[in-house]
């Protein structure tokens, strides 16, 4: 079999180099990009009167065809042919001759047109996963708002803290969300710059103009350097990256929804859509769905490390190293699209049990630092002696083998007799939540505020 670039070679490849050397089994995923990306620059080629119209229009009507034909599966792909790229223009040149189709390639190489589709590749995901994301934070603000007056345990170190609602544990994760959304957006202002043009990596001696296909493909404008334009994978690196935080972020949320859906915690039960049994014990429901998510991170997090170091230390510019960058985005992209429309599906599904949460407020004296603090603004005392104080009072709660914020005045008085009718006030679990009015904290006028702000942003990006 005749290969493009066999000129200069005397003997027909080794069916082993063929096979070790192909990528055709995994970036035909970029067939639509390649065939537009052809579209825009034999498009911009007549533009420039390198191709004549009558050219263009043969070129970009035999390309729409190798568009239907593997959009209908009537495309052969053939590992003779080495990548999706060759194999396009080999079957352009079937459809229309070799004449007219060998023209395609003119003032471009396989390393401005690999670099195109796959960042343009990458550029739609970004956008697509981006989409997602706002979905989620969406479902997370609407259980909030349902959820104001849900009191539940704030942790740390995975004891009970001081009490929060579940409307403002969510939006934690919202706000973790929205700066990932972030994330991606900036990523897409900065990588969408068209790299075709670059050719090798030295520009052309063809009187082209990049800023035609640029507009045509929707670029913001041409990349500015060729050689960094064809050796340039950050774009890659950067959705590898945006993807890991989020998986770093959404393995949190589902180590929560895991624990919380434990016989120990019982906040919540996941709907059974979204839950599995045992093959042995018939009494089991199992969260796999958040613990493949939780797992996947694994992946997630490898895909990243495995293109930093493949990119590490390559000499500028295209080496074949770097085909190695195309499976892990892929694999990431996948995992990551799936991951967040069952996250989402599977929050929307779940049952938040408010009264195990609220039970679960009355123990661990949760209201301890309210009490301190009643201490030092209402009697004025320093703080550390404060703290020392409800240390004692926190002792004799659990001597009683009751919580703090069951605690009577006489008892309180027994330890100190500062004490009066507003300690057990303050003690009271609501009026703790509520009494942290300060921005960004657990009064629900503070979270109102959190869940209009989350509003705005979803408002604004449109959803
Ligand atoms: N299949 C190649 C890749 O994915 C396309 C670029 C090949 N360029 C070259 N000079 N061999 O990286």
């Amino acid at each position: 079999m005749q290969k493009m670039w066999e000129g200069r070679f005397k003997e027909a490849s080794s069916k082993l180099l063929e096979d070790f050397n192909a990528s055709i089994s995994f970036d035909k995923a970029l067939y639509k990009e390649d065939i537009n990306g052809s579209i825009a620059h034999a498009t911009m080629l007549c533009e420039c009167g390198i191709l004549t119209n009558d050219e263009k229009d043969k070129i970009c009507n035999g390309l729409n065809q190798i568009l239907d034909e593997i959009k209908n599966n009537k495309f052969e792909f053939k590992i003779e042919d080495e990548d999706i790229h060759m194999a396009v223009e080999k079957r352009l040149s079937e459809i229309i001759g070799k004449e007219i189709g060998g023209k395609l390639h003119t003032a471009r190489s396989r390393n401005d047109q690999v670099a195109l589709d796959f960042r343009m590749f990458v550029l739609n995901e970004n956008k697509e996963i981006s989409n997602l994301l706002l979905k989620l934070i969406k479902t997370l603000n609407e259980i909030a708002k349902k959820n104001l007056n849900t009191l539940m345990p704030g942790f740390t170190h995975l004891q009970h803290a001081q009490p929060v609602s579940l409307a403002f544990h969510l939006l934690a994760y919202a706000n973790m969300f929205k700066r990932d959304f972030e994330r991606f957006q900036n990523s897409f202002e900065r990588n969408n710059f068209l790299p075709l043009g670059a050719c090798a990596l030295a520009g052309t001696p063809h009187p082209t103009n990049r800023n035609i296909t640029a507009r045509l493909l929707n670029f913001t404008a041409p990349t500015q350097n060729a050689m960094d334009s064809v050796s340039d994978r950050d774009f890659a690196l950067e959705i590898l990256f945006n993807i890991s935080v989020v998986f770093m972020h959404t393995s949190r949320l589902c180590e929560e929804l895991i624990l919380w859906s434990s016989q120990e915690f019982k906040f919540i039960e996941i709907s059974d859509k979204f839950a599995t049994g045992s093959s042995i014990m018939p009494q089991k429901k199992n969260p796999d769905v958040a613990e493949l998510i939780r797992g996947k991170t694994g992946r997630v997090y490898g895909n990243l490390i495995s293109l930093l170091t493949t990119m590490k230390s390559l000499p500028l510019a295209y080496n074949k190293d770097m085909q190695e960058d195309k499976e892990g985005v892929f694999d990431s992209v996948k995992t990551a699209t799936s991951s967040l429309i069952i996250l989402n599906e599977m929050l929307k599904t779940a049952l938040f049990k408010n009264e195990n949460m609220e039970k679960a407020c009355q123990m661990g004296h949760l209201s301890a630092t309210d009490l301190a603090d009643y201490l030092v603004s209402k009697k004025n005392i320093p703080f550390r002696e404060a703290h020392f104080i409800t240390g004692k009072c926190v002792a004799l709660a659990e001597s009683k083998g009751i919580d703090l914020s069951q605690i009577s005045l006489k008892e309180l008085q027994s330890v100190n007799e500062i004490f009066d009718e507003e300690a057990l006030k303050v003690l009271d679990l609501h009026n703790s939540k509520e009494a942290r009015k300060s921005f960004g904290g657990t009064a629900n006028k503070s979270v109102l505020a959190q869940i209009e702000f989350i509003d705005e942003f979803l408002k604004i990006n449109e959803i």
